[in-house]
């Protein structure tokens, strides 16, 4: 097992009527601003019941942070921040919503070019360079990236998406109510089950380092989600799948499956790059890149694959490339069952345009991606093409 630190803050709040809970961790005399998407928790009431819990207290509303939350969007939020002296902030949304709080908070009182702040890459982003940071809480409305207990965040600026990292940004508490997300189409529940599967494979699908405690709780999680996801996609009210889901998306990104073994993210990485170029969600992003990589990077990943077809997918086979074959076929069928695409011809993307892609990798420093920094643009490009 390798060395690590593990240490997370932020306070969970689970379960079915939990929203009041709010009122105990936001101080009594705060001024809060509320950050919210293109409207579903308007509709669904959300945002009332909310404000009801807040009472006395100070409150505005900023909303309209949009699906891979663009600066642009979340400078005007700032305004509002600086203006009013915000001094808490309630995300109610999905990644979406909380990564552009995290930035949000980052940036209200930087004195620099906010936009430095979305050089730092992995390093992390600490009070001595941006100061003082705003508090913040979530209501989580899309189990999917883990945002809600992680302090990353991932910014769209110009043709890129710009990871910001802080251990200023865990968020003070989030709440989780697995009924919150009934009201999610189908889509984004699927996008949510594969987003959260691929974190966990980025974090247990790379060399072995007899982490047995890390791969046990991966594999538990990865038995998890293929266990609930038919009956989660086809009965969204179903209270217990669903809050299954919740719990797994949060534990696959809250730093303790992947605290002690090597981590690749370059599944991530070149996702990126298709949403940013095509438009594709996020989730669905990696479905097209992770079969395709795990093709790819079968040698690197030898000894992990094998143990992955052994233990998630019970494949028996005497033949080693056989057992690696058939796991990464049935990885690419459970995406599927979701009734996601995982080519991307299916997306109307041609062979002429991954060029655009590995030239864009390449424009944004991915050039020494996964667990051994030795993939490079020409092995990306391989795996572009095999996802064709
Ligand atoms: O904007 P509204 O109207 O709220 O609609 C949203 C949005 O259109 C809708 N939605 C959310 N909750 C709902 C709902 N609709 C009905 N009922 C509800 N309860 O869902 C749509 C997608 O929301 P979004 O927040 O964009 O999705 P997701 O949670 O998948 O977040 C994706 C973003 O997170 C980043 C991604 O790059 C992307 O920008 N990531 C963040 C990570 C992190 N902070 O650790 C890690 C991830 O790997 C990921 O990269
Ligand atoms: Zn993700």
């Amino acid at each position: 097992m390798l060395n690590f630190e593990f240490h997370n803050p932020t306070r969970i709040i689970f379960g079915k009527d939990r929203l009041a809970r709010m009122d105990s961790h936001v101080p009594a005399d705060a001024t809060v601003l509320i950050t919210y998407g293109g409207g579903s928790a308007i509709r669904s009431g959300l945002i009332d019941k909310v404000k009801v819990i807040l009472g006395n207290r100070k409150v505005y509303e900023f909303g309209g942070i949009e699906p891979n939350p663009r600066y642009e969007t979340l400078m005007k939020a700032v305004e509002v921040v600086r203006k009013e002296k915000i001094d808490f902030i309630i995300a109610v949304g999905g990644g979406s919503v909380i990564d552009g709080t995290k930035f949000i908070t980052l940036a209200a009182y930087y004195e620099g070019d906010t936009r430095d702040l979305l050089k730092h890459g992995f390093r992390p982003i600490t009070s001595e360079i941006v100061g003082k940071v705003v508090p913040l809480g979530t209501v989580l409305t899309l189990p999917a990236t883990g945002s809600e207990m992680n302090s990353g965040a991932v910014i769209s600026y110009g043709d890129g998406k710009f990871p910001v990292m802080s251990p200023l940004t865990f968020p003070k508490f989030s709440i989780l109510d697995p009924t919150i997300t009934y009201t999610l189409p189908k889509i984004q529940v699927a996008n949510g089950i594969i987003d959260t599967f691929v974190h966990i494979t980025e974090q247990y699908l790379t060399y072995p380092v007899n982490g047995i405690v890390q791969d046990r709780l991966a594999e538990g999680l990865l038995l998890t989600l293929i266990e609930i996801a038919e009956a989660t996609m086809a009965e969204p009210e179903n209270y217990d799948a669903r809050a299954n889901l919740v719990w797994s998306a949060t534990l696959a990104l809250n730093g303790l499956i992947g605290a002690g073994v090597p981590q690749d993210w370059a599944t991530h990485m070149i996702g990126h790059e298709l949403t940013v170029k095509f438009g594709i969600d996020h989730g669905q992003t990696l479905a097209i890149v992770l079969p395709a990589l795990l093709d790819v990077r079968r040698e690197q990943k030898r000894a992990k694959l094998l143990q992955y077809a052994e233990r998630i997918w019970k494949i028996e086979s005497d033949h080693e490339d056989e057992k690696i074959y058939l796991a990464i076929q049935k990885t690419r069928e459970f995406f599927e069952s979701l009734g996601v695409k995982t080519r991307l011809s299916e997306h109307g993307v041609t062979e002429n345009q991954i060029a655009d892609v590995v030239e864009q990798l390449k424009a944004h420093g991915m050039v020494a991606l996964s667990e051994t920094q030795d993939l490079t643009p020409e092995i990306s490009q391989k795996i572009l093409e095999k996802a064709m």
